[in-house]
């Protein structure tokens, strides 16, 4: 196993590693790359990973992270890694007009929190802002990122939806995020903008995600629910990596992916095995139901291989992140849900 993640410039650096596949996509690229809604977890240390590979590459080309910055502190971060940042609400239509021109867009653009209370802004965020800005680069091949939320619970045993399965989102947001993929494949039905659909299920980050969410509740000795008994996951720098990768596979009809790790992990397994690392006893609540939301990912396996980082590893890092108080982002995924409500 890798030595322990110890600090934040080391996890940072670690989600940023461009791999020879991000490499190969972005030696295709004929523009500036622009990457938005920048500035949500995933987005800084994938634009990070873009800058890198560009400046390996002996790239012309700039990377520009396009965002509200609700958190100005990530626009200083972003610049001093060598991304151009451009603030902007895409939900003004004027704005997005102003934005740089690209033919290589990554769209990270969503909202999933906060839904219950506002659901009308989601499905502006979702939707709309999807009209505006496929509209602004019509000529454009554009990653979008989707969810495996717009699938239907499944049975655990059945090994996850598939990219052809029917769709069956649950409650404003996973709706929402059908109408971010609708949108875009009208667009590209349309006007002939290239896309992927990438559908990922749950990234994780030690700052953040499912397997965070498990272990700090082993840590300070609260039940774990296993009533969702199982989930997927995958380490947010080979989601990175794939994302950036996907642009060589925009297509019109979309490219439809989905993007997580190969196993169905059991969350009750999970606890336990933080409750060894951690010596602490385990209690749990609920009893597993024989449903879930899970995603196959073979066909993402069968073009990109399988994802760098294993499982074990990635416990094994959220144990010690957890351990020594690394910090987090207080954003839980709330993968427990399953009404769809967020
Ligand atoms: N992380 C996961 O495990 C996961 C799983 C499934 C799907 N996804 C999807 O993947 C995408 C990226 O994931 P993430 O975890 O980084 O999402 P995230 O934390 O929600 O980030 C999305 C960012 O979009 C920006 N944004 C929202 N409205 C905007 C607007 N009107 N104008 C400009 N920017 C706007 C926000 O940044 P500002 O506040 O700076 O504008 C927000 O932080 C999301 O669309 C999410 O739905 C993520």
């Amino acid at each position: 196993m890798d030595m322990l993640i110890t600090s934040e410039e080391d996890l940072d650096l670690r989600l940023s590693e461009p791999t020879p596949g991000v490499l190969a996509a972005l030696r295709g690229l004929d523009s500036d790359l622009l990457i938005l809604g920048v500035g949500g977890k995933m987005g800084p240390t994938l634009a990070r990973m873009a800058a890198r590979a560009l400046r390996d590459i002996g790239s012309p080309y700039t990377v520009y992270g396009i965002s509200r910055f609700s958190q100005p502190v990530q626009r200083e971060q972003l610049e001093a890694w060598g991304v151009q940042t451009v603030a902007c609400d895409l939900l003004d239509r004027r704005a997005v007009a102003a934005l740089p021109d690209s033919l290589n867009l990554i769209y990270m653009v969503g909202q999933k929190f906060g839904t219950g209370a506002d659901p009308a802004l989601t499905w502006a965020i979702n939707t709309y802002v999807p009209a505006l800005v496929a509209e602004r680069y019509s000529s454009a091949r554009v990653v979008v990122f989707s969810t495996g939320n717009v699938y239907p619970l499944t049975p655990v045993v059945a090994g996850g939806s598939q990219e052809g399965d029917d769709l069956g989102p649950q409650g404003d947001y996973a709706h929402s995020c059908v109408g971010r993929e609708r949108v875009f494949t009208y667009f590209s039905q349309r006007t002939g903008l290239r896309c992927a659909l990438m559908r990922l299920n749950y990234a994780i980050a030690l700052r953040y995600g499912v397997l965070v969410d498990i272990a700090r509740r082993v840590w300070v000795r609260e039940p774990v629910d296993v009533t969702m008994g199982a989930f997927n996951a995958i380490w947010q720098g080979d989601a990175n990596a794939q994302a950036l990768a996907l642009l060589s596979h925009c297509a019109v009809p979309p490219f439809v992916l989905n993007v997580t790790g190969p196993e169905t992990i059991s969350v009750r397994r999970v606890a336990e095995r933080f409750g060894e690392l951690f010596n602490i006893p385990v209690t749990f609540t609920g009893i597993e139901t024989p449903t879930a939301l899970l995603s196959n990912a073979a066909k993402s396996q069968y073009l990109f291989g399988y994802p760098g980082i294993t499982l074990p590893q990635m416990i094994a890092w959220t144990a010690s992140w957890v351990q020594q108080g690394g910090s987090f982002l207080d954003k839980p995924t709330h993968f427990e849900a399953r009404d769809g409500k967020y």
